[in-house]
């Protein structure tokens, strides 16, 4: 059985005395799953303390919100896949639609970072979607399949495999208003279809589901079999809503 996802992206929030206390909170009551994983994106600075709070806990682990596709150098105010390996992440958020669309990052540009990471070791997450006006007119789909090639441009089948998804529909991020579980499961199908032609033969993609995932709706959206994961905003700060989260049952495979 695939292991479930459940990557809780944290955006500018929790400074580190903050995120310790939530990462303690969730892993006191969480007991280690076999097919669950969880990861978790502190802002940068806050990184270290979740790494030392996920210590011995096979389950869990850390990431960085973004990174820069240059390993080092005169980069104020960035910071690179190395430096964020070293620093004990192993995932990688890469092309969030808040990088794209309030700092103007390019999909070339999610290419370049997808190929750091990799180069520096760790597992990126692209992530993908499209805004309310593509929906509207019925583009998601070839937003979605440009937004991948440019990702994933220039890997090799086994490099490819190992870049997680994430769909997350713009209109549905921090809205309150989620895909149903038939459309984003639809999407990822699309993703999968496209994916299977660019891996290993039997290679399952990790494709997640993010944009206002909650206690409420987790279990409904993870009842569908195309969800190998959830990435999730808002409902993951508090220990209390994540939690329920983590417990929401999977579908049977
Ligand atoms: P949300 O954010 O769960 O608050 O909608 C999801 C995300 O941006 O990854």
């Amino acid at each position: 059985m695939s292991r479930l996802l459940f990557a809780a992206n944290w955006k500018m929030h929790h400074a580190p005395a903050a995120a310790r206390e939530v990462v303690r909170a969730v892993l006191a009551r969480h007991r280690p799953q076999p097919d669950r994983e969880l990861i978790f994106y502190p802002p940068a600075v806050s990184l270290g303390v979740v790494v030392e709070e996920i210590k011995g806990r096979r389950d869990a682990a850390a990431g960085v919100q973004n990174v820069h596709w240059e390993p080092k150098g005169a980069f104020t105010g960035e910071i690179s896949a190395p430096i964020a390996a070293a620093a004990g992440a192993v995932w990688a958020l890469v092309g969030h639609s808040e990088r794209r669309h309030k700092f103007g990052e390019t999909d070339a540009e999610t290419g370049k970072k997808v190929r750091a990471a990799l180069a520096a070791g760790l597992k990126p997450m692209l992530c993908v979607g499209e805004l309310i006006e593509e929906r509207r007119a019925g583009r998601t789909e070839e937003v979605v399949l440009r937004q991948l090639a440019a990702g994933l441009a220039d890997l090799d089948a086994a490099a490819t495999a190992r870049v997680a998804i994430a769909y997350e529909p713009v209109w549905a991020i921090g809205t309150g208003v989620n895909a149903t579980p038939a459309d984003a499961a639809a999407v990822h199908r699309v993703i999968r279809g496209w994916l299977a032609q660019r891996t290993p033969p039997g290679a399952r993609a990790a494709i997640l589901y993010g944009g206002s995932v909650n206690a409420d709706n987790a279990a409904a959206l993870l009842a569908e079999d195309e969800l190998d994961g959830v990435l999730v905003g808002g409902a993951s700060l508090e220990a209390e809503s994540w939690l329920k989260i983590l417990a929401a049952p999977r579908a049977t495979r």
